[in-house]
């Protein structure tokens, strides 16, 4: 079985409209439905679907209990992502080849940014197969490119103000959930993928440009699932 991950129902629709057979889950205290999860079949898997939500606790915890309950073969998170590599367009693809916690900062105590106390971690690497896999892709539009992916919880709206985002951490793509499933995935050493379309740049129209660009980023997702699907039974 595969886990699909995706923050938004926005993120997840095409693939719900795609799946057969489908039975939901909330997950959360009685009447609310925080996060969703759908088993069903989709492209001839036995997958799992879920709806975090938005940020790193919220996509940690999905990601735990996905792997605890259902221990999935692979975990794919896909959604957008605003760039701060400036070769990057709107539609691009980025493939988490390697992931950060930007706003995770023990500087003052002499760890790197982005470093996790007294551990030496501080970069997640994506699934060497799952990558390969992912990066033969073809897009209808956009480019699939490999890259930095760094999370943090905010939506960032003027990267500039924040120049460490690019200077320091050297970051292609920004989001508020992909580093953190990576960590829980590498904990649990569970082959994981986090795929990105660039919805907005990160800049002062990132608000706008991330609604109006979320079904380009839910087909693109759904393109790649459909071209890998087949490359990793
Ligand atoms: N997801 C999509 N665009 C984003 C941005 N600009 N900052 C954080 N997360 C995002």
């Amino acid at each position: 079985m595969i886990a699909l991950i995706g923050a938004l129902d926005a993120e997840i629709e095409e693939f719900l409209r795609q799946a057969e057979d489908v039975r939901v889950e909330h997950w959360g205290p009685p009447r609310t439905s925080l996060q969703s999860v759908y088993h069903c079949r989709l492209l001839g898997q036995q997958v799992v679907i879920a709806r975090s939500g938005v940020g790193k606790v919220m996509a940690a915890a999905v990601s735990q209990r996905i792997i605890s309950k259902y221990n999935p073969r692979q975990l794919i998170f896909t959604g957008i992502a605003g760039a701060l590599n400036p070769q990057l367009r709107i539609g691009d693809l980025v493939l988490g080849a390697e992931l950060m916690q930007h706003d995770l900062d023990a500087t003052a105590l002499g760890f790197r940014r982005g470093e996790i106390p007294y551990t030496d971690q501080q970069i997640c690497r994506g699934d060497e197969m799952l990558l390969n896999a992912a990066a033969g892709v073809s897009l209808e539009s956009g480019t699939v490119l490999s890259g930095r992916i760094l999370t943090g919880d905010q939506f960032i709206s003027h990267h500039n103000r924040q120049s460490y985002l690019t200077e320091e951490l050297g970051g292609d793509a920004i989001e508020m959930e992909g580093a953190a499933v990576a960590l829980v995935a590498y904990l649990n050493q569970t082959p994981a993928l986090v795929a990105r379309t660039i919805s907005d740049l990160a800049d002062g129209s990132a608000a706008v440009d991330f609604q109006k660009f979320l079904p380009l980023a839910c087909h693109n997702s759904f393109q790649l699932i459909s071209q890998i699907f087949p490359r990793i039974r």
